[in-house]
This record gives C-alpha cells, sequence and structure tokens, in this order.
C-alpha cells in the first residue's frame, strides 16, 4: 500500500493504475492538448481502477463477517461502479469518439477503441446478473465468486484503459487541426452541466467518481479535478454525496477525494 496514512492494503492494486508520467505537463508548466486530453482520461481510468480494486479487496471478507446490510451496500457499490464504466463508454462511443473522427478528418480512428469496449461486455454482463441475484437474494454473496467474475474480463478492460491514452497522445499528430483543449473543456463543462440536470449522474455517478479520486495520487498531479467552481463541490457534498452514503463507505477516498482506510480489509 501506498500513503503513510493508509498503511493497510489500499486500492492501488491488483489492478495497476495508470501513471501521470505520459501526460504530466511540462516542468515549465505546459502542456500539450494532446497530453491535456489524455491525463483527464487518466483521471477517470484511475477512479474506474481503484472503483475495482476496492471491490476486490473487500469482496471477500465484506462475505464472510458483514452484516445483511453491508452485503447489500456492497452489492450496490459494485454493482454502481459497473453502472459508471457503461456511462463512461456509453459517453465515448455517443459523443468523444465520433467528434474526434470528423475533427481529424481519419473516419475508424477510434474504432480499435470501440472494439475494445466490446471485448468485456460479456464479462462484465455476468458481474451485473450475478450482483442482481445476490440483491433478489437468489444467491448469497461470495467474495470468492465475485473475484472470479472480475478476473474474468479485468485484464482486458485494463489493457483497454492504458491503450486508450494512448490514442488520445497520439492525437498530437492532429494538433494543428483544432483547439483540442478547448473542445475537450467543452466536453468536460458539458458533462458537469449534466450532472445538475440528471438525477443518476447527479446522486450516483458523479459522486462515486469523487470517492474513487485521488487527490494525492502521484503528488497531487490530478488535484484540481474535477474542474468546477467549489461553490459547486459544496453543492454536491451537501446536496448529493449523501443520498448513497452507505455504499460510498466502501470507496478508497472520502468525500473530499482524499484517500482512507477500506473498512472491509
Ligand atoms: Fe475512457
Amino acid at each position: 500500500m501506498a500513503t503513510e496514512t493508509t498503511p493497510k492494503v489500499w486500492a492501488d492494486g491488483p489492478y495497476q493504475l495508470i501513471t501521470a508520467d505520459k501526460s504530466r505537463p511540462e516542468p515549465d508548466g505546459t502542456q500539450s492538448a494532446a497530453k491535456f486530453m489524455a491525463a483527464e482520461m487518466t483521471i477517470v481510468h484511475n477512479c474506474i481502477l481503484r472503483g475495482v480494486n476496492a471491490i476486490y479487496n473487500q469482496a471477500v471478507n465484506v462475505a464472510n463477517k458483514g452484516t445483511k446490510k453491508d452485503k447489500l451496500d456492497f452489492v450496490n457499490f459494485t454493482a454502481q461502479w459497473g453502472d459508471m464504466i457503461h456511462e463512461h463508454h456509453g459517453m465515448e462511443e455517443s459523443t468523444l469518439f465520433p467528434q474526434i473522427e470528423q475533427m481529424t478528418g481519419v473516419p475508424g480512428l477510434m474504432a480499435a477503441n470501440v472494439h475494445e469496449h466490446e471485448q468485456f461486455h460479456s464479462g462484465l454482463s455476468a458481474l451485473n446478473a450475478y450482483l442482481d441475484k445476490v440483491k433478489g437474494e437468489a444467491e448469497e454473496l461470495d467474495g470468492v465468486k465475485v473475484r472470479e467474475l472480475v478476473d474474468a474480463f479485468m485484464p482486458v478492460l485494463r489493457d483497454h484503459l492504458d491503450n486508450e491514452i494512448d490514442t488520445l497522445l497520439g492525437l498530437a499528430e492532429y494538433e494543428d487541426k483544432h483547439d483540442w483543449k478547448k473542445w475537450f473543456e467543452n466536453i468536460s463543462a458539458g458533462i458537469i452541466k449534466a450532472v445538475f440536470s440528471d438525477s443518476t449522474l447527479r446522486n450516483d455517478i458523479f459522486p462515486l467518481t469523487l470517492v474513487l479520486h485521488d487527490k494525492k495520487f502521484e503528488q497531487g498531479v490530478f488535484k484540481t479535478f474535477p474542474p468546477m467552481p467549489w461553490v459547486l463541490h459544496v453543492a454536491v457534498r451537501w446536496l448529493f454525496m449523501n443520498t448513497r452514503k452507505d455504499w460510498w463507505r466502501f470507496a478508497p477516498c472520502d468525500f473530499y477525494s482524499m484517500p482512507k482506510e477500506l473498512p472491509f480489509v
């Protein structure tokens, strides 16, 4: 485990987080547009990875030592993590990737990434189907089974999360064609706006993102995420973070995106 405040097993493994080395700004503070986009994507992908690691590292103890409520909350936390992936990939396939292909003028430029999405869908669906059975009390929560279901698709998903960063860095080739940074900032602003108008995004997916983000990661390289005014941070914490607070206790970070111990390791 990696931080001085959390000496026990945490959420930085077994599925390795993606380093900021490829995308961080230059020593003089400048950052190419391609690196800026890659950095923003690295943040979200690391949220996905911390989420699965938190699930993986707590599944057995929740199943063996948790109360009925602990188990149900953990299942909901895990299901919500799956929904977050669907939401992220849906946004990429409907908005981000088609616009990149249009802006570069290269049809099919992002096709490999879409193909990679398809590679782990059935494994993720199998995990969801199992979680539904546990929620419906057709099956008992079995931590080893959760781990097996995760291991069945996660290596492919981990590779995909890494490969997509390289795809975005490759957009450096088209850097002169558009103001990519501005375009990406607009996409991010659109997502933040949607958070406040969609109840699933504001109560479930966005709060989960905040408790899976680690502001201390690699000396705080991503500490300014998410990109929104402080007053909105306060609003999210006061109005929306508590809706599912019993689920978020299994997360590796608190409502301020600061690392904390996992309760069931
Ligand atoms: Fe992505």
